[in-house]
């Protein structure tokens, strides 16, 4: 059977595809899920979740969730037209692109980003156009960005707290891609599914920013409920008609249990702020553990990441697929190579930093003679 013309350049992610290669004893910095473990709260009200009332809720998801969420986003948005819940960021993401992005559109798509970005551009028949951030603070080179803007230019995905950097993009840049966007009437769509997974400051939201700001978030980072597959999205209601639709047609909702634990996790607003205040200390505690594994076994100063859970780093060696599987192979350590994210991440790994700190002490022991020897 001939696969659909539209999936010709897509591949399974080089992420999945590094994972793919870990074996019990192998050491995994490629993970992009958070390692804190429920507490006992959390657990409580995931057996409360278990109402066994588990019947098809509205598309947009239920009406008490979406009061939440607005809450939580600052009460800007309507719950009843301006938020719909979807089954995860991806799905989110999927849906806007679904809803609003032609063949023959282009989508401008950071460089090094998620790479679901350039996938979900290219199954909506656009084409995928990188914008470059810049090496180092991995802010947005704005000038060059401008310069990408073409009459088909449909659609800026912008990532702030950004995977796979971990850096934060400020209200200055947030703003004139906000402007950019209306000037030439072009979507943008903010995924901040990192939001709450901050250091010092609390990431700026884009939210509000312009006319044709959609932003994405959810509770899989926040709350380790990546499997349990709960987003949102959040725009004004002209957009948010046809984003129902999409949203309709590929999930009818987003599972009525995962909404009733977000429900019940974000009406518990002082257990939510200390847990949030802990998982926050647990991975700087990480974060930090790594950037002193990296600069005692590697000679590596990093600035240290801002946001998320990733150490986004150059190597000496211009490949960094060779470098990660030779990673895998020999040293029994997995980390995922920067060309995943794009050709400017050519040059650089990803360190996840979600998992214990003995672990990461051990992960960056055995990539050290790789890295040394690239
Ligand atoms: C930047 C970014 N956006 C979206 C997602 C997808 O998250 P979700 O589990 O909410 O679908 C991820 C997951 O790794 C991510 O890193």
């Amino acid at each position: 059977m001939r696969q659909a013309k539209r999936f010709t350049s897509i591949e399974m992610s080089l992420i999945r595809q590094m994972n793919a290669m870990a074996k019990p004893s192998t050491i995994n910095l490629g993970i992009g899920e958070p390692n804190v473990e429920p507490d006992v709260e959390l657990l409580s009200m995931a057996r409360a979740a278990a109402t066994g009332d588990w019947h098809y809720s509205p598309n947009a998801g239920n009406l008490s969730l979406r009061e939440l969420v607005s809450a939580r986003h600052g009460g800007s948005h309507d719950p009843n037209r301006e938020i719909c819940v979807t089954a995860g960021t991806m799905e989110a993401l999927y849906a806007i692109a679904q809803a609003f992005v032609d063949p023959g559109d282009e989508v401008l798509v950071p460089d090094p980003g998620f790479l679901a970005y350039p996938a979900i551009a290219t199954l909506a028949g656009a084409t995928p156009v990188p914008y470059p951030l810049l090496p180092g603070s991995w802010d947005v080179d704005l000038d060059t960005l401008r310069r990408l803007v073409t009459p088909r230019t449909k659609m800026i995905v912008v990532n702030t707290p950004s995977n796979p950097t971990g850096a934060i993009l400020c209200e200055k840049t947030l703003r004139a891609i906000a402007a950019l966007a209306d000037e030439h009437d072009i979507l943008v769509v903010a995924d901040e599914v990192y939001s709450e997974i901050f250091y010092e400051t609390r990431p700026p939201s884009m939210l509000g920013m312009g006319r044709n700001v959609v932003v994405v978030d959810g509770m899989s980072k926040s709350h380790v409920m990546t499997g349990l597959r709960l987003g949102w999205i959040l725009a004004r209601p002209e957009l948010m008609t046809t984003i129902y639709k999409s949203h309709q047609y590929i999930a009818t909702c987003a599972s009525v249990f995962s909404q009733q634990l977000a429900e019940r996790i974000l009406a518990s607003s002082e257990w939510n702020a200390g847990w949030l205040v802990r998982m926050r200390a647990q991975f700087a505690a990480q974060r930090d553990a790594l950037l002193d594994a990296l600069r005692d076994d590697l000679g590596l100063t990093l600035p240290p990441p801002a946001a998320a859970f990733y150490a986004f780093f150059a190597i000496p060696s211009p490949d960094s697929l060779a470098l990660a599987t030779k990673a895998a192979a020999e040293a029994d350590v997995l980390v995922i190579p920067g060309i995943a994210f794009g050709e400017r991440g050519e040059g650089h790994l990803r360190v996840s930093y979600a998992s214990d700190i003995a672990t990461l002490r051990e992960g960056v022991r055995r990539l050290s003679p790789i890295v040394r020897g690239a």
